[in-house]
């Protein structure tokens, strides 16, 4: 809806990063859109941030120090990271065996006996690595401060597990144990050359029932020695796709100068990759959904009788892939946004050293396929703590959730004036509201613009859906928070009630 109205005021252009989709990759797409701001940063925003934030050490005395996990960083004027999301980063959710997004992780680190698993690296990572490694231009889109959570310059929350590929490829090279010990299992390969990184990711959002500034990523890298192909070739088989697969595959995608190989790689050794990689996905998500499916029966709640899973392949662009792809599957008539993934860009290889292996990636969302397993109807359950949600699941099943009374939701609207002249960022507005009413705010959603005839001034109207999940609230206390929300958007935004 925001996307939509958004889309009116410009002409469409390419986007380096698209969030348009609940699957949320930074896959470019052409759609006309104009969130890109450079990035720059907007005193308003970080005053709040820091003035509030309770999860500084003595604000009062060192108001430059954040404290994330243990570790203590300088604030400086990139900051925008909130109180509300860093409390987030102790969650753990990943880790709580009967939570429904750990029993999928374990589903999918079953289905990769011989990779490496990690579940266990901190958030905060390096500009550096969340970007530079991968090759994002400068300019992209999501190094923009509107759309990311900076610590500071040189550090922020990850916005996708994809920061770790280089990391962790060079830290096998150099016997780093500081991030191999992270590792939850022990690995047939070398704990750099195949590995799986499951963590939460960090993006600055919109609200709605699918959306959330954290969510949960899970990243595959597959990497071979030249020799290895070689072998695995005369072999004639393939390692990773032993398995008979039931994905009615559908994939008309061809390499082309449109979505190339790169001039590293021989046609052989690309042909080969793209077989393996393509085969391992189509099992991985065939052999998920049909023990979903068959939990449920011997649960004796199959709502669905699917039995096959038709996937299709979409030819997509990432800043550290080329091919790049993205894959799609059938499920209880929607095609769901898997994953993307693509061939590893040999710069990323050669700069952990490994100029002898080449390898593919994928990065693959959680919170959506969890939805639809367990059928969780709104993404800010996955951080409910009410017994009623938690009590519903238990490690290595996957239960179907049974809705609990909803409490009635109580709509409020919010008209106002842009600032003329000054910056008008919708994310800041959605961190704002997020950080005084908490989960408490289930929607935002745009209802109105206009610009006036005569003085040439921007109005929005914003409707917030204010709801709790597990109990009732009253209207005094919404109102108490709606008030809070006009005069800190006064304060923080620079905007003018209308
Ligand atoms: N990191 C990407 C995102 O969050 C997803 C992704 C795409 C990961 C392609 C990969 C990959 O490893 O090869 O949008």
């Amino acid at each position: 809806m925001l996307s939509q109205i958004r889309q009116k005021a410009v002409s469409a252009r390419l986007l380096q990063r698209c969030m348009l989709n609940s699957g949320r990759t930074y896959v470019s797409r052409v759609v006309a859109h104009a969130r890109f701001q450079p990035a720059k940063p907007s005193l308003s925003i970080q005053r709040a941030s820091l003035s509030t934030t309770r999860t500084l050490r003595n604000a009062a005395s060192e108001p430059s120090k954040l404290q994330i996990l243990g570790s203590t960083y300088a604030a400086d004027n990139w900051t925008n990271v909130t109180p509300t999301i860093l409390d987030k980063t102790g969650r753990n959710l990943l880790h709580q065996p009967a939570h429904p997004l750990a029993i999928l992780k374990e589903l999918i680190f079953k289905e990769f006996p011989t990779f490496a698993h990690y579940d266990a690296i901190t958030p905060d990572v390096s500009t550096y690595n969340n970007f530079d490694s991968l090759g994002f231009a400068q300019d992209h889109i999501g190094r923009s401060r509107s759309d990311t959570y900076y610590i500071n310059e040189n550090m922020l929350l990850r916005t996708h597990t994809s920061a770790h590929q280089l990391q962790l490829l060079k830290a096998g090279k150099k016997g780093d144990r500081s991030l191999l010990d992270h590792a939850r299992n022990g690995s047939a390969a070398p704990m750099n050359e195949r590995f799986l990184v499951a963590a939460d990711v960090y993006r600055r959002d919109e609200i709605d029932a699918s959306h959330y500034p954290v969510f949960h990523q899970m990243e595959g890298v597959c990497t071979f020695s030249r020799a290895e192909i070689q072998k695995i070739k005369a072999a004639a088989s393939s390692p990773n796709s032993s398995t008979s697969s039931a994905a009615q595959v559908s994939d008309t995608t061809v390499i082309s100068s449109e979505n190339p190989k790169q001039p590293e790689h021989t046609d052989e050794e690309v042909a080969f990759l793209v077989e393996d990689m393509k085969q391992t996905m189509n099992n991985m998500v065939v052999q998920i959904l049909t023990k979903a499916v068959a939990a449920k029966r011997t649960a004796g709640n199959a709502d669905n009788t699917q039995t096959e899973f038709p996937v299709r392949w979409i030819d997509a662009t990432f800043p550290f892939t080329s091919p790049s792809w993205e894959m799609e599957v059938l499920f209880q008539g929607e095609w769901l946004e898997i994953c993307g993934c693509g061939i590893m860009k040999q710069k990323i290889l050669s700069d952990a050293g490994m100029t002898d292996r080449v390898g593919w990636a994928f990065g693959f969302g959680l919170e959506r396929l969890a939805m639809l397993l367990f059928g969780v109807p709104d993404i800010r359950l996955f951080w409910s703590t009410d017994p009623r949600f938690t009590d519903q699941f238990a490690p290595g099943q996957i239960n179907t959730f049974k809705s609990f009374s909803r409490h009635p939701p109580c709509p409020k609207d919010v008209s106002f004036w842009l600032p003329q002249g000054g910056e008008f960022h919708e994310n800041d507005l959605m961190d704002l509201i997020r950080d005084i009413a908490g989960d408490l705010a289930e929607g935002v959603k745009l209802v109105d613009e206009f610009t006036h005839p005569k003085t040439g001034k921007s109005s929005r109207c914003y409707r917030i859906n204010y709801c709790s999940m597990d109990r009732n609230v009253t209207h005094e206390e919404i109102n108490e928070i709606q008030e809070r929300v006009r005069g800190q958007m006064v304060q923080r935004l620079g905007i003018t009630l209308r």
